[in-house]
C-alpha cells in the first residue's frame, strides 16, 4: 500500500495540508494526534493530572475504548462509543496530549491502531513519528516545520478566527513548552527521519505549501508506477 508520512512539530500546516492533499489523490487522511489527544480528553474527564500521576493516566487509557471512523467529513474519534472529535480541539487539551504521549504503554495502544489503519488502503498519516517509527517503509516522508513564531501566529490566528479569547504570547510559550515536551521524551521524540524531505513552510501559503507536498507525491508516485 503506498503510504506518506507527514511529521513535524504543532502548527506547522501538516493537519490541514495533509487532508488538502488526501483528498486531492484519493487517500485516507489519518490524524494521529487525535488519538492522543483523546487519550488526554479521557484522563482530564477522570479528573487525572497525567503530568503528575502518569501511572494513573496509563491504565485509564488502557481500559478506555478508542476507536476511528472515516465519513465524508474526515475522520472521526470515539472514546467508549461517544464521539469525541470535536472536543478534542479544545486548545487545554492539547498539552495534556503532549504529556499523555510520553507514556510508553500509550504510545504502543495508539502505533497498533495507527498501523492497523494504514494497511488497507493508501494513507497520508501526520503525526511526530511517523516517518521515523510508526511507517519506517513510507514511500514518502515529508518533514513539515516553520518557525515557532510563525506557528504561534497561525495557531492564534486559527483560535481567534473560532471566536476564543487568546494572548499571542501565551499561545508562544506554550508551543515552545509543547515542542520542548515532543522532542525530548524518551520514547519516539519528534525527530526528522534520516530518508525525509525538509519542507519549512514559513513564507509558503497554504497553497503553496500544499502542491509543494502533492509535487514530492505525485513525482514518487510516478516512479512507483502508482500514477
Ligand atoms: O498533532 P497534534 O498537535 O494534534 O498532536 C497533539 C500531541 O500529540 C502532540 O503535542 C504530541 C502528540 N503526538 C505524538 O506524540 N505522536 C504523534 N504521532 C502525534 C501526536
Amino acid at each position: 500500500m503506498f503510504q506518506v508520512a507527514i511529521d513535524g512539530p504543532g502548527g506547522a500546516g501538516k493537519s490541514t495540508i495533509s487532508k488538502a492533499a488526501a483528498k486531492e489523490l484519493g487517500f485516507v487522511y489519518i490524524d494521529t494526534g487525535a488519538m492522543y489527544r483523546a487519550a488526554a480528553l479521557y484522563c482530564m474527564r477522570q479528573g487525572i493530572d497525567i503530568k503528575e500521576n502518569p501511572e494513573l493516566a496509563e491504565q485509564a487509557v488502557e481500559t478506555v475504548a478508542v476507536d476511528i471512523a472515516y465519513r465524508e467529513d474526515g475522520q472521526h474519534i470515539f472514546l467508549n462509543g461517544e464521539d469525541v472529535s470535536e472536543a478534542i480541539r479544545m486548545p487545554e487539551v492539547s498539552m495534556g496530549a503532549s504529556q499523555v504521549s510520553a507514556i510508553p504503554a500509550v504510545r504502543v495502544k495508539m502505533v497498533e491502531l495507527q498501523r492497523n489503519l494504514a494497511s488497507a488502503k493508501p494513507v497520508i498519516m501526520d503525526g511526530r513519528d511517523i516517518g521515523t517509527h510508526v511507517l519506517p517503509d513510507a514511500q514518502v516522508k515529508i518533514f513539515l516545520t516553520a518557525s515557532a513564531e510563525v506557528r504561534a501566529k497561525r495557531r492564534f490566528d486559527e483560535l481567534t478566527a473560532k471566536g476564543q479569547a487568546v494572548n499571542y504570547e501565551d499561545v508562544l510559550a506554550e508551543m515552545i513548552e509543547r515542542d520542548r515536551n515532543d522532542s525530548t521524551r524518551a520514547v519516539s521524540p519528534l525527530r526528522q527521519a534520516e530518508d525525509s524531505i525538509l519542507l519549512d513552510t514559513g513564507d509558503m501559503d497554504f497553497e503553496g505549501a500544499l502542491s509543494a507536498v502533492l509535487a514530492i507525491i505525485r513525482k514518487k508516485m510516478n516512479q512507483e508506477g502508482e500514477l
